[in-house]
Order: C-alpha cells, then structure tokens, then sequence
C-alpha cells in the first residue's frame, strides 16, 4: 500500500513554507512520510526536536521510513563492554536513521553518511541525504525544501517510480 500525506500551500505570512499539520497530529518519537513538491520527504519528531530528510536512502534507494532512529553509540568495544557488564551503553545524544535496506546509518541533523573506522569510532562521510528545514510555529509544522549543490539523495527522491510507504512507527 502506497500512501502520503499530501502537504499543502498555506498563504498569509508563512507563505514561502509548506504546512504540515498541528504539532499534535505526529508524536514525539513517530516519523511520517510527506509529499513536498512532489519531493518525498520524510519528517521526524524526536525528543529533542523536527527534522526532515529525503525519504529514499542516497545508496540504492531503500525507504529510510522503515528504517529505526538510533542515538549513534560511542566505539563497539565501549558498548560490548557495557552489554557484558549488563550497563546502558555510553550515547553520543545525536541520532541517525538506520537504513533498513543495508544498514547506512545518516544524521537526522544534517544528513551525513556515518561510517566506523579502523578504531571503531564512527566518522562522517560528509553530507548524503538532503535535509529540509522544518519550522515549528503555534503549535503548526512547516517544512520548506532546501536546495543547493547536487547530493546522492537527489537521484531518488524526484523520481516517480519510487514511492514509500506511509508509517508512524
Ligand atoms: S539502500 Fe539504504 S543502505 Fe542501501
């Protein structure tokens, strides 16, 4: 099942924005897949605030609203000490959607591609994924496209062939 919220114009003084919804329609920890000019988006409200993001993964085109938001974890060998130990793991308090097609991991900030080096410790590939900007204003969401020098995700995320699905989890 194919299914989006369509996103509409709303005039007045947020004329250059796109509204969303009420803030209350999307819940702290859910996401949505929305349609912005055609672009789909998926947006995220998380704890610590909205972000939005290209839905399609930049790598081979894997729908990122099945993927899980994670806290990206400090090196493997500090988080399997601390399962062995039986302790919550040390976090890093940023946090990454895991791709659930090979696993890429990509900043809900900025849109980084994240990989592990040979120390185990998690370093960017620099920007993948295009970020939008969501503005939160009276209890309303707006979410307005960036645009600017080419990025992977663009390759996916204007194409008509590739739809995702629709989740809130
Ligand atoms: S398609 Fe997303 S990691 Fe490969």
């Amino acid at each position: 099942m194919y299914f989006f919220f369509f996103i509409s114009s709303k005039s007045q003084s947020f004329s250059h924005f796109l509204f969303f919804s009420q803030t209350s329609d999307l819940p702290v920890l859910h996401s949505r897949c929305v349609l912005v000019h055609d672009r789909q988006v998926l947006l995220f409200h998380r704890a610590n605030g909205w972000f939005a993001m290209d839905g399609i993964c930049y790598h081979m085109g894997g729908p990122l609203v099945k993927g899980s938001v994670v806290d990206i974890e400090e090196p493997m060998h500090f988080r399997r000490a601390a399962e062995i130990l039986g302790v919550v793991g040390p976090k890093s308090g940023r946090e990454v959607v895991v791709c659930p097609w090979h696993a890429y991991r990509i900043t809900l900030d900025t849109g980084e591609g994240m990989t592990m080096d040979t120390n185990s410790h998690w370093k960017s590939k620099g920007p993948r994924q295009r970020t939008h900007k969501v503005t939160v204003k009276d209890g309303e969401v707006f979410v307005t496209l960036t645009s600017g020098k080419f990025l992977p995700s663009d390759e996916y995320c204007n194409r008509k062939d590739i739809r995702i699905e629709e989740d809130t989890t």
